[in-house]
């Protein structure tokens, strides 16, 4: 029989969440990575240098995703769509373990600045999650328009001899459109181009910094 959890119980597994989330190599993909079978083409070490950067964003990214959706599974209804939020969170969770593979693979590292990224993602997602479930949904449509953006701006840059990298944006930018795709079904709010724009310029900030630190 399951019993009740109490605001312990629900305060240690928030506490685990983190430590799973910030701690290199510590979240567990449920799928292969799409890298899996595939082979690296030739790369400068400038070239390896480059694709670091753009995965150490994308790995960030996910970092910020994970606690967008934990901020707003803290505060938002949603009662009708926890299922799907729950499956999308996962397959979050399968991007973050992905990305920070394929980083070590890269001799790369994960950003310094993403325990600051995770605290203010956190907070909106549970402030999104406050107001309501159609503004919570659309901040998670919101957010995916714009990480599905940003892979493809880094499916374009990165070098042609990353072929690992490639498969694993690949396979994100189906998820992230899928995410999307959801959160407005289920009955997410369009966010105005000005809230739009307000979100670009936040995580052009994140990129800039998180390319070297
Ligand atoms: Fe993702
Ligand atoms: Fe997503």
């Amino acid at each position: 029989m399951q019993r009740k959890l109490s605001h312990a119980d629900n305060l240690i597994h928030q506490f685990d969440t983190v430590l799973r989330t910030l701690v290199p190599k510590a979240a567990q993909a449920s799928r292969p990575s799409p890298a899996q079978s595939i082979r690296d083409g030739d790369m400068s070490d400038s070239e390896r240098e480059h694709a670091v950067g753009l995965m150490r964003i994308n790995h960030t990214g996910e970092v910020c995703a994970q606690a967008l959706y934990q901020g707003q599974g803290l505060t938002a209804r949603l009662a009708d769509v926890r299922g799907q939020m729950e499956q999308a969170a996962q397959e979050e969770i399968d991007h973050l373990a992905w990305c920070d593979q394929r980083l070590t693979e890269l001799e790369g590292r994960t950003s310094l600045l993403n325990p600051l990224f995770y605290a203010s993602s956190f907070s909106l997602g549970a402030l999104a999650g406050a107001v309501g479930d159609r503004v919570s949904l659309g901040f998670v449509a919101a957010t995916e328009e714009q990480v599905g953006r940003h892979l493809d701006e880094h499916l374009r840059e990165l070098p042609s001899g990353d072929r690992r990298s490639r498969a694993v944006l690949e396979q994100m930018r189906e998820d992230e459109a899928h995410h999307e795709r959801w959160a407005l079904e289920a009955g997410g709010s369009r966010f105005p181009a000005t809230v739009k724009f307000g979100m670009r310029l936040v995580s052009k900030v994140m990129t800039k910094s998180v390319y070297r630190v």
